[in-house]
């Protein structure tokens, strides 16, 4: 029997993970901590909510009584944390939230895990979720290794690389077991539609504008979310102690390459004509700081765990659109809110 805390289980790719360990391992007692911020929503686990093996705990990760008080309760063998604020503009409109929630907030969760285990953390894990954007901005060449300095240049990147300091910090000093993974641009079903593929696939299914930003040269490299949660898996149950391991898709595209291709699918998919989709784009301000381009080396993860993504990036997105069409009352109720009077009725 395991008790498995995953923080930010109700959010993107949080909620894949949730549902993966919830089926996978019915001996395991997953409780998911989520506040339910804008991003944070429990229909993206109606399916599993039922389960005997899955608890939800609303709550914020930065109130330190109410975090030590439920780990006072469970005393969490494991926490899988993803909890954040993981939009890059909203970090630059308002940085102060992402120190709290990704610096404090992680500190509050390592400081109660410390202190429960303190005297023996033999079988205990700290998994700690972050990014590749921690490494900063490539040139036109190179790849992310583990071993590569951090450089981060956005509020987000910066609070991200600090918690992922202190994580290390904890390992160091109190030898808490740890290990941090950090992972390309994921995309999939459940994704906040602020985000590049979703936001364009709800413009293109309103007619909206598809806000490019500067010149659309930039890159990242994608990862289908059920083959990140695959990974997440993995690292849990096979990682060395004290160990990072880089995730990514071996999957690099240049934005406004990736957003023609979205572009022709949506048209098929949608039964307009070919390049009417393409006609929405916009090239608008750029991103202030904006990282011109990120690639994961997965070879560790690889070679050591023998992970690889498991569907093409042409899979994964016909999958996505797919299911953003086929779910356009989810979409909106993300977009206007309603998803809260789904959690009252549910959760009084
Ligand atoms: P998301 O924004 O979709 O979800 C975040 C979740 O955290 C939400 O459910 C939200 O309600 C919850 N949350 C936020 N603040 C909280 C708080 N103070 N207390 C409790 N819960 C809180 O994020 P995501 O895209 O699923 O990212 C999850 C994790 O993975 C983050 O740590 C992010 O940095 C990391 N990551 C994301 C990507 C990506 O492409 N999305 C890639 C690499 C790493
Ligand atoms: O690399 C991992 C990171 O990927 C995660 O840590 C973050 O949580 C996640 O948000 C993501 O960050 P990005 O900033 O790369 O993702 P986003 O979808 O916001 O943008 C992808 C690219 O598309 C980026 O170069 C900016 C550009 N873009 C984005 C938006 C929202 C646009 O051109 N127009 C837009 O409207």
């Amino acid at each position: 029997m395991m008790n498995i805390l995953i923080t930010g289980g109700a959010g993107f790719i949080g909620s894949h993970v949730v549902r993966l360990f919830v089926n996978k391992y019915p001996n395991y007692d997953i409780y998911n901590l989520d506040s339910l911020t804008y991003a944070g929503n429990l229909e993206n686990l109606k399916d599993i909510e039922n389960k005997p093996n899955y608890s939800f705990i609303k709550g914020d990760i930065n109130d330190s009584e109410f975090v030590n008080s439920v780990f006072k309760k469970h005393k969490f063998d494991s926490v899988i944390h993803l909890a954040a604020e993981s939009h890059v503009d909203r970090s630059i409109e308002d940085p102060l939230a992402f120190v709290k929630t990704n610096v404090i907030g992680t500190m509050v969760l390592l400081n109660a895990f410390k202190n429960t285990w303190k005297d023996d953390f033999d079988n205990k894990l700290f998994y700690h979720i972050s990014t590749d954007e921690v490494y900063g901005s490539l040139g036109q060449t190179g790849l992310f290794i583990e071993t590569t300095s951090y450089d981060p240049n956005s509020p987000y990147s910066a609070s991200k690389a600090s918690s992922d300091h202190f994580v290390r910090a904890y390992g160091e000093t109190y030898g808490m077991p740890y290990v941090i993974t950090n992972c390309s641009n994921n995309y999939g079903q459940n994704q906040f539609p602020e985000k590049l593929i979703p936001l364009f696939i709800n413009n293109i299914i309103n007619n909206k504008a598809l806000p490019v930003y500067g010149d659309g040269n930039y890159t990242r490299d994608w990862l289908y979310v059920q083959d990140h949660a695959i990974a997440i898996d993995l690292v849990f149950h096979k990682g060395k102690n004290k160990e990072t391991y880089n995730i990514g898709g071996f999957n690099e595209w240049k934005n406004i390459d990736l957003v023609k291709l979205l572009c022709r699918k949506m048209d098929v998919e949608l039964g307009r004509k070919n390049g009417a989709s393409e006609e929405l784009i916009t090239f608008v301000k750029d991103r202030p700081g904006h990282d011109l381009r990120y690639a994961i080396d997965a070879s560790k993860i690889k070679n050591e765990l023998g992970w690889m993504p498991s569907v093409t990036f042409e899979q994964g997105l016909e999958k996505t659109v797919k299911w953003y069409l086929s779910n356009e009352e989810w979409l909106n109720n993300v977009i206007s809110g309603q998803y809260q009077s789904y959690y009252e009725k549910q959760y009084n």
